[in-house]
């Protein structure tokens, strides 16, 4: 399966290693506010500038988030302007689901 990986810190970086380690499975692009060191710790992967952009990609199958939590809604809810099984884990009120991402 091929992979999005959003936040490529401490945990973010373990979850890229995994991603590495594990047969059949494949990062293929990422996310990072700091592009330099996402660059860096996923070389082999397309670096994207913005949420968006690594959402409307098509060489992932799935995004895991690894930034802090009051940043996952600003990082899932554009996953929900793209056909893909998508949810939003961080939405906790009506207000919310309807809002554009
Ligand atoms: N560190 C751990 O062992 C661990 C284990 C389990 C879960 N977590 C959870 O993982 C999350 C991240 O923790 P961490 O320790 O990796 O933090 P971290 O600060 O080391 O890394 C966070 C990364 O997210 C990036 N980032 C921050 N805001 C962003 C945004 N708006 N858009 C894109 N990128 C953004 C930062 O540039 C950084 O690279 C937290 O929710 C934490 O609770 C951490």
């Amino acid at each position: 399966m091929k992979f999005g990986l959003i936040g490529i810190g401490a945990i973010g970086s373990v979850r890229a290693s995994a991603l590495r380690r594990t047969k059949g499975c494949e990062l293929v692009v990422v996310h990072d506010l700091d592009a330099v060191r996402a660059r860096a710790l996923a070389p082999q992967a397309e670096f994207h500038a913005t949420v968006a952009s690594l959402f409307a990609s098509t060489e992932c199958e799935a995004v895991i988030i690894s930034t802090p939590p009051q940043f996952h809604e600003y990082a899932a809810m554009p996953a929900t302007r793209v056909s893909r099984n998508s949810k939003r884990p961080g939405c906790t009120t009506a207000e919310l689901w309807e809002a554009e991402p």
